[in-house]
């Protein structure tokens, strides 16, 4: 999953490539403009002919100088995806430009451009039948859906790649076919985790560890920003700071935390600085227009900028990783992979800058490989760990991303404010991100600029505890933002919280699996619980993780929640519906959610005792699954893995459930479980059982 799709088009006429997949072909298309392709995961085998009957065909021309494919858009439907953009979740009406721009605050140009650029659309019918469109082009661009969709580019003449299906999902998965899917994660990097721009010396490290297990606030990994290196010098650590990078990540792994650290593009030039020396001996770096070793400001001060375009400049880079994880370091952080250049035009590099490329990729301008420069870069951080650590799954966060970069790395929506208007629009963010194929995401909680104050960060955790990521994370010159920092009360919330989230990682490590088998994310927009309903196209308060459960933020207002069976239920001994923090999760009346024990950190997980939260339909039935596998390593491809289903049926007071081991050859556990019956009259916990059978007595007040 790892490639780049790395033929050329050969005849570029318009051609069926997929079930109800086309691909249409301007008639001045450059396959050498545009191919091999970075979005696509593999160049698409040419099925037959686009049908004469097909609805949507984009429409090219030039205008003002700008290549541009337009498709109209039928009535009534709502549009999502364009990738990490800032406001609502229906995207109707939107312009938005995809230049990867490290925004601080998401202030410049309004925040209509972001750190990734996804040239994505996706079309919900107001039938619920779908479809979506990716421009294949990583030229500067616009997506502009004032009155259409329209790709506007700086570049030359792109391609254009529809899809239709009878619904959003099937679209998203159709997607996931063309860009590729994302690794399973190791499961520690789905607990929460705590960053601050940073957490130096060792000593405050270690004393962040300690308080956190010493208050029993679940937690799996510490994060090492900037400040950890020598004068923000990637690769080295500060000899005063941090003496002893592995001592620290020994003393983590101790306490059962997993540490990741932080990794920027930009080196250095000093003299006799070793990743500057060996950059320079072997000729890696970005150029100017006029072929010179291009140098832009970032932290460390000038620096220059390796050219990811090129084969042996990636494996360079990669190699980089080897003695740097040697010290026991967990994942990577690679930030600042716009790139950001503090003195440069807009933020980034001249869009003249030369890129060299090698193998299939033809040398280009910056204005071809910008938006590209941050995947290109994950990728060859991926290799560089998986290289180091071959049997464990590498973990990468990156800030700039691309369409199809779901295939290296997670996100996070870089620096955003502590403010209400963040928080809420982190859920539409996170949202159009998973329907851009970036299933694993989340905003930094609690806000990265500027003071939080102790209700925002409760209200904040609160729900952050639901996204697929989850990190809080603080600026250098702000308050601490650690959940004991805002007093006893906001601890306590912050515990019930992380409680919640450690309690549903049986059921969020299997939406994971599901994600990455299919692209369909883990945190869902409530219009997935039916897309017919049109009633549900622009909720963005409320979300689904999964399809069985649905989150309700305590701060939403007038949510539009999906017709059905949807019952409140309490996760770790709440009771939201008194709570002023604690977001309502309600679980679709026929679903069976798997939940764990109310653990500090994954090394503790462990599935030798499961509940079984039973929600059960009008006809008295609830069906669920789990996925289980080591967390970790890849054992799991060659079947070491397990699913159970679990089936419940209601006859008379009785509640009957069924465990029935499905696929994989992991040897099933011996366990308990017990089952929690939510009816609409109240809640009845059955006792712990051993076997595959278990049956619960709803009491007379069910
Ligand atoms: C960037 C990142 C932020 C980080 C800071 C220092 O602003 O977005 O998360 O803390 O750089 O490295």
């Amino acid at each position: 999953m790892l490639g780049f799709g790395f033929t050329h088009a050969k005849s570029p006429t318009d051609k069926l490539i997929g079930l109800n997949i086309s691909v249409f072909y301007p008639a001045n298309y450059d396959a050498r403009a545009h191919q091999p392709s970075f979005a696509l995961f593999k160049e698409p085998k040419v099925l037959g002919q686009v049908p004469s009957n097909w609805k949507q065909r984009p429409d090219f021309y030039t205008k003002n100088g700008k290549t541009v494919a337009a498709l109209p858009v039928p009535k009534g439907t709502s549009l999502y995806g364009t990738g990490e953009t800032k406001g609502t979740l229906i995207r109707n009406g939107e312009n938005i430009t995809l230049w990867n721009t490290d925004n601080y605050k998401y202030s410049l140009a309004k925040g209509k451009r972001l750190y990734q650029s996804h040239p994505w659309v996706l079309g919900v019918n107001s039938d619920g039948s779908a479809f979506g469109v990716i421009a294949d082009n990583t030229w500067k661009q616009q997506i502009d859906l004032s009155d259409s969709i329209r790709f506007i580019s700086d570049g030359p003449a792109f391609r254009v790649i529809v899809i239709q299906r009878n619904s959003p999902q099937e679209v998203i998965k159709a997607l996931a076919n063309l860009i590729g899917k994302m690794e399973m994660p190791p499961l520690w990097s789905l607990g929460y985790q705590q960053c601050r721009f940073s957490y130096v010396p060792d000593t405050r490290i270690k004393n962040l560890a300690d308080t956190f297990r010493l208050k029993n606030l679940p937690c799996d990994v510490i994060w090492m920003d900037i400040d950890y290196m020598e004068k923000f010098k990637i690769f080295t650590f500060d000899k005063v700071k941090i003496p002893d990078p592995k001592g620290v990540n020994d003393y983590l792994h101790l306490k059962g935390f997993h540490s990741i650290w932080m990794i920027d593009p930009g080196v250095k030039v000093e003299k006799d600085y070793p990743v500057y020396e060996s950059g320079s001996a072997g000729d890696h770096w970005v150029q100017t227009a006029d072929g010179k070793e291009f140098h832009g400001k970032v932290w460390p001060g000038p620096c220059a900028f390796p050219d990811f375009t090129m084969p042996a400049t990636r494996t360079w880079w990669s190699g980089l990783y080897k003695d740097f994880m040697a010290t026991g370091i967990d994942g990577v952080w690679n930030d600042m992979n716009e790139p950001s250049v503090f003195d440069g035009p807009d933020g980034t590099m001249p869009e003249n800058n030369h890129h060299r490329g090698g193998g299939n990729l033809p040398a280009g301008p910056h204005l071809r490989y910008h938006n590209v420069y941050g995947m290109l870069m994950v990728k060859a951080s991926r290799e560089g760990i998986l290289a180091v650590n071959p049997n464990k799954r590498p973990f990468v966060l990156s800030r700039s991303g691309f369409l199809g970069s779901n295939r290296f790395a997670a996100t996070w929506t870089g620096d955003n404010c502590g403010t209400v208007e963040h928080m809420k629009m982190s859920i539409p963010m996170t949202l159009n991100l998973g329907l851009s194929g970036q299933a694993f995401s989340g905003p930094d909680v609690g806000g990265f600029t500027g003071i939080t104050t102790p209700e925002l960060f409760g209200q904040w955790i609160a729900m952050g505890a639901f996204f697929p990521f989850m990190r809080g994370h603080a600026s250098n010159d702000v308050n601490n933002k650690e959940p004991w920092a805002f007093g006893p009360e906001i601890e306590k919330v912050s515990r019930t919280a992380l409680n919640r989230r450690y309690r549903l990682l049986p059921y969020f490590y299997t939406l994971f699996n599901e994600a990455s088998k299919t692209g369909i994310p883990v945190m869902r927009p409530v219009f997935f619980a039916d897309p017919k309903d049109t009633m549900l196209r622009k909720e963005q308060q409320a979300f689904l993780i999964g399809n069985d459960l649905l989150v309700i933020p305590k701060w939403a207002v007038n949510p539009v929640l999906p017709s059905g069976i949807w019952r409140i239920a309490s996760i770790a001994g709440e009771n939201s519906t008194t709570d002023t923090y604690q977001s309502d999760v309600r679980v679709k009346g026929g679903a069976i959610i798997p939940l764990g024990k109310i653990i500090q950190n994954t090394t503790q997980y462990n599935l030798d005792s499961l509940t079984l939260l039973v929600s059960l339909d009008k006809n008295g039935k609830a069906a669920g699954t789990i996925y289980e596998d080591a967390g970790e390593g890849f054992q799991y491809k060659k079947g070491e893995y397990k699913t159970f289903d679990f089936a419940a049926q209601q006859v008379g007071s009785t509640v009957k459930v069924t465990v029935t081991p499905k696929t994989g050859l992991l040897k099933p556990t011996i366990r308990k479980y017990r089952v929690c019956v939510i009816t609409d009259k109240g809640t009845t916990e059955g006792n712990w059982t051993t076997g595959n059978n278990i049956s619960v007595i709803l009491t007379d007040k069910d």
